[in-house]
């Protein structure tokens, strides 16, 4: 902004080159080694069957990994459950990238109401651009692996707003669904002329990241560490190239939630509630932990009707009463993936209070993360059992 003339605002983006910088240092940085063209490449390439024999992940990252299921599993049911664990975590991803092309949009929106943030805006939209390329790869081979294994969806779904759910597998009802839609549709509205919320809406995309992040590393560690890269399974070689672009976004996030503050008024009361509130979402959404699926926040018992159509499919060939017998051995009682499980969504809030200990606006409750952290194992058998009784009275 001019230095002499009138401005609205009294502090200029500008002056906080170390903010500043980064941004345009990530900016470049990303461009250059923008991994969505690969995305694209790799999503044309792929054939089912030249991959259909191997792993596409580490081992641990398999479906139903350590439960009875899995170590009663043959060696090639076990690589189905490998394949099937990439799809549900990208139909996850997914979804959650839906609804980050749209609040990329409004956030640009609110924060390009203020001088000298051009940089974001730019920043955004490259970042936009690439979550459409990763949403048609993930979605590409989801729904092709799902067709030629079982002729049906299990985790994918067809193209939907954010509106819809943003946990595929949520425990929701027609109640709690109009309460979150109205939130974003209030959230949203607010967000794209208000640019102290708009970098918070980036806070927020930052937190739900974080345990992703952690994961996704692990799902790219398949293909940089493969002995013979040029074959690696296509899906692995996305995770890498995935898990390379987000790394920029990660940074986005950080720099714009934790930094860009500085350059703003400091919030009103009516603004720091509006935050919390943000917060406080993220720790409902990502209370519950899962042991079919790993590093995920879905609702288990949502979970049941798919893994019993699994259980049933040509694939596992179980009866009626064999599958619903599995399904209260694999998650009504204690068993190695039901604690792998837990001790990562425990990691994962450890990993959420480092993240927003700076922020002195979060109140008490958001920084020590007390929704989330109050889940425990016991809490869970107890819902899962509940949920498989009337499972097996209504299947
Ligand atoms: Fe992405
Ligand atoms: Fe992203």
């Amino acid at each position: 902004m001019h230095p002499h003339l009138r401005q609205k605002q009294r502090h200029s983006l500008l002056e906080d080159s170390s903010a500043y910088n980064k941004l345009v240092f990530n900016k470049k940085r990303n461009e250059a080694q923008d991994h969505s063209a690969l995305m694209d490449e790799a999503a044309g390439l792929f054939r089912y069957e030249d991959c259909k024999d191997e792993y596409w992940n580490p081992e641990a990252f398999s479906l139903l990994y350590g439960t009875p299921l899995w170590n009663q599993a043959s060696a090639s049911q076990r690589v189905i459950l490998n394949q099937l664990y990439w799809v549900a975590y990208y139909a996850q991803i997914i979804s959650a990238e839906i609804a980050t092309i749209y609040l990329n949009q409004v956030s640009a929106a609110g924060l390009y109401t203020h001088e000298d943030f051009r940089i974001v805006c730019d920043a955004l939209d490259l970042e936009s651009r690439q979550e459409r390329a990763h949403i048609n790869t993930f979605k590409t081979i989801g729904e092709e692996v799902e067709w030629r294994l079982f002729g049906e969806r299990l985790f994918t779904y067809p193209m939907r707003s954010l509106y819809e759910q943003t946990m595929v597998f949520a425990d929701t009802n027609t109640a709690k669904a109009f309460w979150r839609n109205l939130q974003i549709r209030a959230f949203t509205l607010l967000s794209s002329s208000n640019a102290f919320l708009a970098s918070q809406y980036l806070l927020v995309r930052g937190l739900r990241t974080l345990n992703g992040k952690l994961i996704q590393h692990q799902l790219s560690n398949y293909y940089s560490q493969h002995a013979d890269r040029d074959n690696a399974p296509v899906p692995s070689k996305i995770s890498y190239y995935h898990f390379m672009d987000e790394s920029f976004h990660f940074n986005t996030s950080k720099i714009i939630g934790h930094e860009i503050p500085r350059s703003l008024e400091p919030p009103t009361a009516f603004e720091t509630w509006i935050v919390n509130r943000a917060v406080l979402g993220c720790q409902k959404d990502h209370y519950h932990f899962s042991a079919a699926i790993k590093g995920i926040f879905w609702y288990e018992p949502a979970l049941f009707p798919v893994l019993y159509k699994i259980f049933r499919s040509s694939h596992f060939g179980m009866t009626d009463s064999e599958a619903k017998d599995m399904l209260y051995q694999c998650f009504s009682i204690e068993n190695e993936a039901i604690h792998q499980s837990f001790s990562l969504h425990c990691m994962a809030v450890e990993s959420y209070k480092a993240y927003v200990d700076s922020i002195a606006y979060l109140a008490a409750g958001n920084r020590e993360m007390a929704v989330m952290g109050g889940n425990a194992i016991s809490k869970y058998l107890e819902r899962n059992v509940k949920a498989l009784r009337k499972f097996k009275g209504a299947a």
